[in-house]
């Protein structure tokens, strides 16, 4: 009998990871594209107002949604030992909480200096929902599972509870952002060409990243 060889990619096999860290760079890129070449760049403090909202895609695809993915995988991709990899996986969400909290103050500094009302989009309800919810994850995580308080068998009961509420957040965020390049397409008045092609494709790619990275952890 004919021995037939096939080549099997696993869930939550190196393969979807490899697959995320791609989908998550090549989003990162279309990002700068889009605000570098047809946006006028990021300023935090420049007078030209779009220029300080540029900010807050820039920081809340690269800070928060690719740096939270990294650290979602960060259990299957370091090359170290559990606490070697708890460690980097606490280190990279808590910069991509701070990344995010700037990419919040940057959209709340744009409408205050185009004097647009706040809070007054799904997306923004969405947005304060996710980061919220982020921060209290971070915050309940520490607790759990750095400090000795936390008896072992506790730990493992929150465990999973941790993991699925991780991955939950990671999609609310996904959707909040897709959300948010929908609306400044709307906004913008695009009716297509290149500079919409450019955004469809962002948001293309973060879909397949929060793919990627959820087949990896599951
Ligand atoms: C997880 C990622 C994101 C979060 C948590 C988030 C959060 C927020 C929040 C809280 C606001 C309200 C600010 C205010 O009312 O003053 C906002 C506004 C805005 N965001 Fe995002 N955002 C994210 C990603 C994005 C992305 C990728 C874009 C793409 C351009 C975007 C576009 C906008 C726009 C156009 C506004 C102003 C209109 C509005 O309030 O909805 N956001 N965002």
């Amino acid at each position: 009998m004919a021995l037939i060889q096939t080549t099997r990619i696993r869930v939550g096999s190196p393969a979807t990871a490899v697959a995320a860290h791609l989908f998550g760079v090549i989003a990162v890129i279309l990002m700068l594209v889009w605000v570098f070449h047809y946006r006028g760049g990021i300023d935090l403090d420049s007078q030209d107002s779009e220029r300080v909202f540029n900010v807050h895609p820039f920081l809340m695809i690269f800070g928060f949604i690719f740096v939270i993915g990294e650290a979602l995988i960060a259990y299957k991709t370091i090359p170290a030992d559990h606490v070697g990899q708890k460690t980097c996986h606490s280190i990279l969400n808590l910069i991509a909480f701070i990344i995010g909290v700037i990419g919040i103050y940057a959209v709340f500094k744009y409408h205050d200096r185009a004097q647009i009302s706040d809070m007054y989009t799904l997306h923004s309800w969405l947005g304060i929902t996710t980061i919220c919810l982020f921060g209290l994850q971070w915050v309940f995580g520490f607790l759990s599972f750095w400090l000795p308080v936390t008896r072992g068998s506790a730990r493992a009961r929150i465990a999973p509870w941790h993991a699925s509420f991780g991955v939950c957040i990671f999609v609310m965020a996904i959707c909040t952002a897709e959300m948010g390049l929908a609306e400044k397409f709307i906004f913008s008045g695009l009716t297509g060409g290149n500079q919409a092609n450019v955004i469809n494709a962002t948001g293309y790619m973060i879909f397949l990243f929060a793919v990627s990275v959820i087949l990896t952890v599951v």
